[in-house]
């Protein structure tokens, strides 16, 4: 088998995307190997969750640097360079990027949005789809770029809205289907199946069936 390539996944919460992650690289012939899980948030939820499993985790909390946004991503790439990541998965890591970071993991790093973009960029995303009146939302899996919540869309993942709902029961939906599509693009990000050409990922022929769909969720 090929080598699997080391990931590190970055949270600010509880962490639930990273599970998945964690849960799907227990296969061992799942692409990738979750190495390293890095908080901002000593507090983060998440950080228990991964050490319980054996992961190395560590925490750079952002209000150590004082608003110095480049000196905290300096810290975080040479720790992560520091371990031998291959590859970054962003899961629910509530720090805006500089392009220092950015521009140093192009096209090897990857971030979950819990909507389907490019409508609802930014933060509560469950209530602005409610108060828009779609009738489809989702979550998306994208290469990060320099702007926010942009860049080359590999999975999305959509499912109904109801006249019922909350964006507490809406945001739980989602979330299901945030489970179910983060790491499958994750493996195809590892596996070299997924690659970006311009601003759009291509993949190769056998996967294009496979991911190329959006996922729809009851
Ligand atoms: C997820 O819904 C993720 O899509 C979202 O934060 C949540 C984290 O939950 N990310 C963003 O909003 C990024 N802008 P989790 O900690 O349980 O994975």
């Amino acid at each position: 088998m090929t080598q699997r390539k080391k990931v590190a996944v970055l949270i600010s919460g509880r962490g639930s995307n990273m599970l998945s992650l964690i849960s799907a690289a227990q296969d061992p012939a799942f692409p990738a190997e979750i190495a390293l899980v890095v908080s901002n948030n000593p507090d983060a939820g998440g950080l228990e969750r991964a050490a319980g499993f054996g992961i190395e985790t560590a925490v750079l909390d952002h209000r150590n640097y004082k608003g110095n946004r480049e000196a905290f991503e300096r810290d975080m790439d040479a720790l992560l360079r520091s371990r031998g990541i291959e590859l970054i998965a962003l899961a629910g890591f509530m720090r805006l990027l500089t392009p220092f970071l950015v521009n140093a993991w192009k096209n090897r790093m990857i971030n979950i949005h819990p909507a389907l973009l490019p409508s609802f960029k930014g933060l509560h995303t469950h209530e602005r789809a409610l108060e828009t009146g779609v009738r489809l939302h989702g979550a998306t899996v994208h290469f990060v770029s320099a702007e926010m919540d942009d860049g080359p869309i590999i999975i999305q993942g959509a499912v109904p809205v109801l006249d019922s709902d909350t964006p507490e029961s809406l945001g739980a939906r989602v979330l299901t289907v945030e489970h179910k599509i983060y790491p499958r693009a994750l493996a195809l990000v590892a596996s070299g199946a997924a690659s970006v050409s311009g601003h759009k990922v291509v993949l190769s022929r056998e996967d294009a069936d496979l991911a190329g769909q959006t996922l729809l969720a009851p």
